[in-house]
């Protein structure tokens, strides 16, 4: 870690530069009618001229301070480095919500290096709230650190979980769910997995899993869990990954697993 302080805290500056301004513009720029600019994997996977606009910004941001940096950005925004250092941006991880109003959204931008995130910041700008967390060095919403609840029984536990777009996907999903539910305190669905894992990491939730994520809705947000103390992992012995991403405190995250494994949540 120490060999690479100045260059973890020059990516958490411009992390924090470029998700703050996008936040700002996202906050600040929203249409009164905002519509539906394209459509994705599926009908129901939209994207707005927000979601460009913010990954424009970022992109821009992101040229001028780290122009030898690689770059993974949902929205198409794509660039080989030089330095070992990669950029993964969700410029809007929520766009349902931001689309109707509703306030659970986030930018989320994640520096890795070599392959492995160790910058992240998740600007929930409708709460006034940035997370951020560099590897080795804690996980801080506006500055406070951040802890993991303590792992209650599963039977008290108040888990997160999202749903892909694709159909199939989605009817599997609703199985999982339908079989966890009895097992759990309850279940909630917020609709952005960037805030799904900093609540994780705040203690607002016990847990979280998700089938189906890219590298931008989890980088950042998985960084910020562990960071906050949580466990963070795909099925039994595979890291977090597109396949199967849960996180929660140790004495939770292993029965939460295990279930998911027997459940078969890795598959659609
Ligand atoms: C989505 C959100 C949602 C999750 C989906 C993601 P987007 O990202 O994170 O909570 O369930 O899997 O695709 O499309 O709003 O950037
Ligand atoms: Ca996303
Ligand atoms: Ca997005």
């Amino acid at each position: 870690m120490t060999d690479h302080q100045d260059l973890y805290a020059e990516l958490l500056d411009v992390a924090v530069e470029a998700a703050s301004r996008a936040g700002a513009l996202l906050r600040d720029g929203r249409p009164a009618h905002l519509g539906v600019a394209a459509t994705k994997s599926s009908a129901v996977d939209v994207v707005t001229e927000m979601d460009l606009a913010a990954e424009k910004l970022i992109t821009e941001v992101l040229s001028e301070r780290r122009p030898d940096d690689g770059l993974l950005g949902e929205e198409g925004a794509s660039r080989e480095g030089s330095t070992g250092i990669r950029w993964v941006v969700d410029p809007l991880d929520g766009t349902v919500n931001y689309l109707y109003g509703l306030p659970a959204w986030c930018v989320s931008i994640a520096a890795e290096l070599d392959g492995e995130a160790v910058v992240g910041v998740v600007e929930i700008a409708p709460r006034g709230e940035r997370v951020h967390a560099v590897r080795g060095r804690g996980a801080y919403l506006n500055g406070r650190a951040l802890a993991v609840r303590p792992a209650p029984p599963m039977d008290q536990a108040l888990v997160a979980t999202g749903f892909g777009y694709l159909r199939d996907r989605r009817a599997h999903q609703a199985e999982v769910v339908a079989a966890l539910l009895p097992r759990l305190r309850d279940i909630r669905r917020g609709g952005s997995a960037a805030v799904d894992l900093c609540d994780v990491a705040a203690g607002r939730l016990d847990g979280y899993f998700e089938r189906g994520l890219n590298p931008w809705d989890y980088s950042a947000g998985a960084l910020i869990a562990a960071e906050a103390g949580a466990l963070v992992a795909g099925r039994p012995g595979a890291p977090a990954g597109p396949e199967l991403t849960v996180a929660a405190p140790q004495g939770l995250f292993e029965p939460l697993q295990e279930a998911l494994e027997q459940l078969g949540a890795w598959h659609d």
